[in-house]
């Protein structure tokens, strides 16, 4: 079992664990307002999923031994998510694709380095491939990934629409 309380750059503590059938409404809350407040996550507010499949997919990620879902509380409000969504096919069961998502506020404070450092120490026992996507201008992100040693495979050309037009995604994976 993942859990930790990590202090954050600025002083505040969040509390770090896994995710749990009944964060379900907090983390449909979470989604709808960190989709409103980034372009980063081309997932559109009116997009998330509903609570019943929220709950539905916590349950999935217990199940499966090769999936990770990380969530990071402040107080009793869910401000960061981490998810590692392992292959169900048995002959990819060893690679999973990585999303992260922390709330504006609290952008620039050293958790989303925390939340991905806590989701690979996990995947190095359990994967031998981790894989994201990443549009071309997340400078943040992509410098975050690289520092963790993602390295860049590839790049979909023009794969996302957002606000100031066409942008590129770039796939990056690092290896176990
Ligand atoms: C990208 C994201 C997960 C990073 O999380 P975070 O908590 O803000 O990041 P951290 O404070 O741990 O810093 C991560 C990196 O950003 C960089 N960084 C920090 N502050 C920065 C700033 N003000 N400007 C530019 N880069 C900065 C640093 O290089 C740092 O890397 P390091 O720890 O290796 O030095 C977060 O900003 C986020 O959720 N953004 C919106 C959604 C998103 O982009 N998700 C990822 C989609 S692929």
């Amino acid at each position: 079992m993942i859990e930790e309380f990590f202090r954050l750059k600025d002083g505040r503590v969040v509390h770090i664990r896994e995710s749990r059938v009944e964060d379900a409404e907090s983390l449909h809350a979470f989604y709808k307002a960190v989709t409103t407040e980034t372009e980063f996550l081309i997932t559109e507010p009116d997009e998330v999923l509903g609570v019943a499949e929220e709950r539905a997919l916590i349950k999935i990620y217990q199940n499966l031994f090769n999936r990770l879902y990380l969530v990071a509380l402040y107080g009793s409000k869910i401000v960061a998510t981490l998810k590692i969504a392992g292959a169900r096919r048995k002959r990819m069961s060893h690679t999973g694709e990585l999303s992260i998502a922390v709330r504006k506020d609290f952008w620039g404070q050293g958790l989303g380095r925390r939340m991905m450092e806590l989701g690979l120490d996990w995947a190095e026992g359990i994967l031998k491939r981790v894989e994201l996507n990443v549009v071309d201008n997340n400078e943040r992100a992509i410098k975050l990934y690289e520092n963790l040693g993602f390295k860049l495979e590839g790049i979909k050309k023009r794969a996302v629409r957002l606000s100031d037009g066409f942008h590129d995604i770039y796939i990056m994976a690092k290896l176990f």
